[in-house]
């Protein structure tokens, strides 16, 4: 994680940094949200500790849930029985105090007395002081052999999920799925005007992963990178800006044509729609991911209408050329970036979502022209909210035909054609930092189609 541990062994820096890492995690597995809205929730708390206290803080809790399954397996070699069931602080405590020492690879005297201070500061894990002493220092001594021995991408991976990837897509794809997920993504970012990239590489210091996608392996804060007051790219992982381009590449460009954006917020093809010169109708059901939406436009100097309406009922005033539905799902594509998700989420997730993506897709599909694109997309590893729902919407659907698309036309791998789909894995161009999971599926509206047609 490269972040220093100087402050850390000083005890008065230490345990406010601690506490909020405890606080954080706590606040996600208890209250089952996700890792942004903790930190949302939490902002008044890191505003009050120096910015490398908040990111230590942060770095223990990212590196705490992304390696849960291998930590508390770790843990448990140390732990002869099982925590009661008020030993829940206590067990966190552990988690944070482990995540330091084998995640963050922190000296071993700071972080089991950070651990020490932090129990002895949290009410409900004080009791347990003594056995988080005596397990965690067993760990510093000990716990390196059977850290790198074990099997941890299998280890970090909850049952539920291991299940569903290996019947998808091989035992072998899904270890190298949770392989992929062991790491944070890098930042990726798109360019409002490709034709920059040159220029954006170099000032960045980036690579560029896809045409018009720059990929940076050391960030740091997004807000001070070269490029990002004057709006001259937005952050989008290089897989999520596929549906996009499918679109634009079906549509031959965007100029002179009316898109609708369904499931919009915050906005990242809608800028890229916007950025190939279409009329762009940015549809979302959350008015507040509709600011961040607005505020997006406003920084890259693009333009979109905004609606905020539910896309299943709302219609355009005319038949469009084309809509992009990015449905909400259940995101098991963006684990890198959200490695909380595998704990907080279950298979009712995956349900919930698809049965509302459906109703999204017929409605997409009455919003088109006659000859109209429909670009259907979810950043989901769970083929029913991929692959299934596409192939009931075309079984029930008169008057579509599958576009299929070809990935070497968007820079990506073979491997990402399956049947007439796209299908993006986080295992994906792994020497190269990887990509976010995605289903992407194009279809066309049969021109000779004259379906009747309820503007609102
Ligand atoms: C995957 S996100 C969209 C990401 C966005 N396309 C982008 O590229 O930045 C899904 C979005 O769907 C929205 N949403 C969920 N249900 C909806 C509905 N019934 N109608 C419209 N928007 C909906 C959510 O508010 C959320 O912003």
């Amino acid at each position: 994680m490269g972040l220093s541990e100087r402050a850390f062994e000083d005890e008065a820096a230490g345990l406010p940094a601690r506490r909020f890492a405890f606080s954080l995690l706590t606040r996600v597995l208890d209250q089952r949200v996700t890792l942004d809205e903790a930190n949302e929730a939490l902002a008044s708390v890191a505003a009050r500790m120096p910015p490398r206290d908040a990111a230590f803080a942060r770095a223990i809790a990212y590196g705490a849930l992304r390696h849960k399954g291998a930590l508390e397996k770790l843990l448990g070699r140390y732990i002869k029985q099982a925590l009661p069931a008020h030993g829940l602080a206590a067990g966190r405590v552990l988690l944070c105090g482990a995540a330091e020492l084998m995640v963050l690879a922190g000296k071993s005297h700071a972080a089991v007395d950070g651990a020490n201070r932090l129990a002895v500061a949290t009410r409900e894990a004080k009791p347990f002081k003594p056995l988080i002493n005596a397990v965690l220092r067993r760990v510093a001594a000990e716990g390196e052999a059977a850290w790198h021995m074990m099997d941890r991408p299998r280890a970090d991976t909850p049952d539920w999920l291991w299940r569903r990837w290996s019947a998808a897509y091989g035992e072998d794809a899904a270890h190298a799925i949770a392989e992929a997920h062991a790491n944070p993504a890098p930042l990726d970012l798109t360019l409002r005007d490709p034709a920059g990239g040159e220029h954006w590489q170099s000032a960045l210091g980036a690579a560029e992963i896809l045409p018009g996608t720059l990929r940076l392996a050391a960030p740091g804060a997004v807000e001070t990178l070269p490029g990002f007051a004057e709006g001259a790219w937005w952050v989008q992982d290089a897989a999520a800006s596929v549906p996009a381009r499918l679109l634009l590449d079906l549509l031959g460009g965007g100029a002179g044509k009316t898109i609708v954006d369904l499931c919009a917020a915050p906005g990242g093809k809608t800028m890229q729609l916007a950025a190939a010169g279409a009329r762009v109708i940015a549809v979302d059901s959350s008015a507040g991911r509709l600011k961040r939406l607005a505020a997006n436009l406003a920084r890259t100097g693009l333009a979109a209408e905004t609606v905020a309406a539910d896309g299943r009922i709302w219609r355009p005033d005319a038949p469009v050329d084309a809509v992009l539905l990015d449905a909400p799902c259940s995101a098991t594509g963006t684990i890198r970036r959200h490695p909380e998700l595998p704990w907080i989420r279950d298979e009712g997730a995956v349900t919930r979502n698809a049965a509302a993506a459906a109703a999204l897709l017929d409605a997409a599909f009455a919003m088109l022209k006659p000859g109209g694109v429909l670009v259907f997309a979810v950043c989901s590893l769970e083929p029913e909210e991929g692959e299934r729902q596409m192939e009931a919407f075309l079984g029930r659907t008169p008057g579509v035909r599958l576009a299929a698309p070809d990935p070497a036309r968007f820079g990506l791998p073979e491997a990402a054609r399956r049947g007439g789909f796209l299908r993006l894995l986080p295992s994906f161009a792994a020497d190269r930092g990887g990509m976010d999971g995605f289903f992407v599926a194009g279809l066309v509206k049969n021109a000779a189609m004259d379906a009747p047609f309820s503007g609102g």
